[in-house]
């Protein structure tokens, strides 16, 4: 189901690929996300006047907000090669031992999904991180030596989705903590006409200014949509978005003012209806829309919680009056107010 919404913040198939000419490579042309680029300004500069390794960065925040895209540009930055792996890849510790003994001084290690990485595997990294070095043990039972092979100075720059669950050994070996955030739609406006051009596309303020209105505060998002809707005006329009054709596209795509679709509207409909408005538990919630609870907390919640549709409370999720009002149900606290009158 995630693979077919056109507004899932997730990559979808090729995407991840077909993005590259998209993806900014300085950290000037990178936009928004103003207070961790400033400090990242910071660090690197620091880093290169002292003719050092940056030190490791950990990137956390929901999915296509640009956390790869920092991290390339980190390394570019730094003059710096970058490897590329994510935590489920590295299955068994000689494979992490293989790719971090076969690093050159200065290289960037970029660690996608860091918090996948299994336990075993988490604990050659400590050494790693701290002391540039790995311990491994040759032979078994009482002939068995540990062996400590130095590394070179390298940083590990590693994203996630879930830093709340990431073991705190691990989070503490970070210098550099980068919590990313939804872009306001002024930076999306700015993100979807970088974009336009490189792709050759013709849109003006209004048009950019739908497009980013619709795009759940996530890059990734504004970027398909603004692929879809090209279409649109290339075959139904004069191939220049405007406001009004980016409108009408977007209705076409059934995409509605905050973004929302079909499984976000499943979710709240699920909590008023079903639930009486909250607070109903993530398990059961995750049951009830057929998702896995991992996905609702990832990928649905965040930009529900960002919109105020939903509260955490300790018991829950509970819909906010404003769910109420964008679902068509009458507000709690109206109904209760006019069945006073009534009696
Ligand atoms: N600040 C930005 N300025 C311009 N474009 C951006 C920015 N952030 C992201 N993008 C665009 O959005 C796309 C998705 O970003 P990216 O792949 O870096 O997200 P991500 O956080 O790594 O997602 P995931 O969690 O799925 O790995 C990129 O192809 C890039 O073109
Ligand atoms: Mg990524």
């Amino acid at each position: 189901m995630q693979e077919h919404r056109l507004i899932s913040a997730q990559a979808l198939g090729e995407e991840e690929i077909n993005d590259t000419s998209l993806r900014p490579l300085r950290l000037a042309e990178y936009i928004g996300q103003d207070k961790v680029k400033e400090n990242l300004e910071v660090f690197i500069a620091a880093a290169k006047s002292r003719g050092e390794s940056l030190d490791h960065v950990l990137l956390s925040g929901p999915p296509g907000l640009g956390k790869t895209t920092l991290a390339t540009i980190m390394a570019h930055e730094m003059s710096s090669s970058i490897r590329r792996t994510s935590g489920p890849a590295i299955e068994r510790p000689g494979d992490l031992a293989a790719i971090l003994t076969n690093l050159e001084p200065g290289d960037v290690l970029f660690i996608d999904e860091i918090h996948r990485l299994n336990r075993s595997i988490e604990e050659i990294m400590y050494p790693a991180m701290e002391d540039f070095a790995i311990d491994i043990v040759i032979g078994k039972g009482p002939a068995a030596r540990t062996l400590q092979i130095d590394l070179p100075p390298f940083t590990l720059i590693a994203a996630t989705t879930r830093p709340g669950l990431l073991s705190s050994p691990l989070r503490d070996r970070f210098g550099i903590n980068c919590r990313l955030d939804f872009y306001s739609e002024e930076d999306l406006s700015r993100i979807i006409a970088r974009a336009a051009s490189i792709l050759g596309i013709s849109i003006d303020k209004s048009g950019a200014g739908e497009i980013a209105r619709c795009s759940r505060g996530t890059p990734r998002v504004a970027n398909r949509l603004l692929k879809r809707v090209r279409d649109y005006a290339l075959v139904r329009g004069s191939g220049i978005i405007d406001g009004d054709t980016a409108v009408k596209s977007l209705t076409m795509l059934e995409i509605d003012n905050y973004g929302l679709d079909t499984v976000d509207r499943m979710i709240l409909d699920a909590i008023i209806s079903k639930f009486g408005g909250g607070p109903v538990g993530l398990d059961t919630l995750a049951a009830c829309i057929s998702e896995e609870t991992d996905t609702l907390t990832d990928v649905y919640e965040p930009y529900l919680l960002k919109l105020g549709f939903i509260h955490k409370t300790p018991r829950g999720r509970v819909a906010t009056e404003q769910a109420y009002r964008v679902m068509g149900y009458p507000a709690q606290g109206r109904l209760e107010e006019s069945s006073l009158f009534e009696e």
